[in-house]
């Protein structure tokens, strides 16, 4: 099973980058770091698609039998910088394949929306969008050492097996 994890924080010391390194390294799975990749702004012009970053993540979610998204709440939604990657991709890189989703949020209730904003967005590119999915608040983080706390590698863990286990049944 080929799963991809896309990490959508911009941000390189982001807590969305470190629960997409532990997810990856959970699943065995291939990571789009949106963080360091630096991907243009998409503007639909044809010479963008020659660009080797467009055409990694082209030719990885081509690839992928299944997704995880993982986004950071940036003010009640998803990460442009998410959005921005999804624009270069198309419902043939998505279409019934499992797709997985994780928010990492600031703590004041927050997740819920970029979770909806990625599960319209996935609809749209034909993602088979599973109805479990997580938020990570800040004390899901042990930030000094850059990992998630115990509870939360195991709640994460417990969502890792349904989810693998439905993907494999769809294969
Ligand atoms: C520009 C910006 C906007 C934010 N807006 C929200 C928000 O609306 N709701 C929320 O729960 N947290 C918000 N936060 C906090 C982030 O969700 C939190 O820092 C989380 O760790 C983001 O993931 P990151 O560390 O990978 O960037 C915001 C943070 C930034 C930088």
């Amino acid at each position: 099973m080929n799963i991809v994890v896309i990490n959508g924080t911009p941000r390189k010391y982001g807590r969305t980058r470190i629960a997409a390194k532990h997810i990856a390294s959970k699943v065995n799975g291939k990571l789009i770091d949106l963080s360091t990749l630096g991907l243009p702004m998409f503007n639909g012009e044809e010479e963008l698609n020659e660009l080797t970053n467009v055409q990694l993540i082209q030719e990885t979610a081509t690839e992928a039998d299944a997704f995880i998204w993982l986004s950071p709440e940036y003010h009640g939604g998803m990460s442009g910088a998410l959005k921005n990657c999804l624009d270069f991709l198309n419902g043939d890189h998505f279409r019934s394949k499992p797709t997985l989703l994780f928010s990492v949020a600031g703590g004041g209730k927050g997740g819920i929306n970029s979770l909806n904003q990625m599960r319209l967005i996935g609809r749209a590119l034909y993602a088979h969008v599973v109805p479990n999915q997580m938020v990570l608040d800040p004390h899901c983080f042990i930030r000094e050492q850059d990992t998630l706390t115990e509870d939360a590698a195991a709640n994460v863990q417990k969502l890792l097996e349904e989810f693998i286990q439905f993907a494999d049944k769809m294969k």
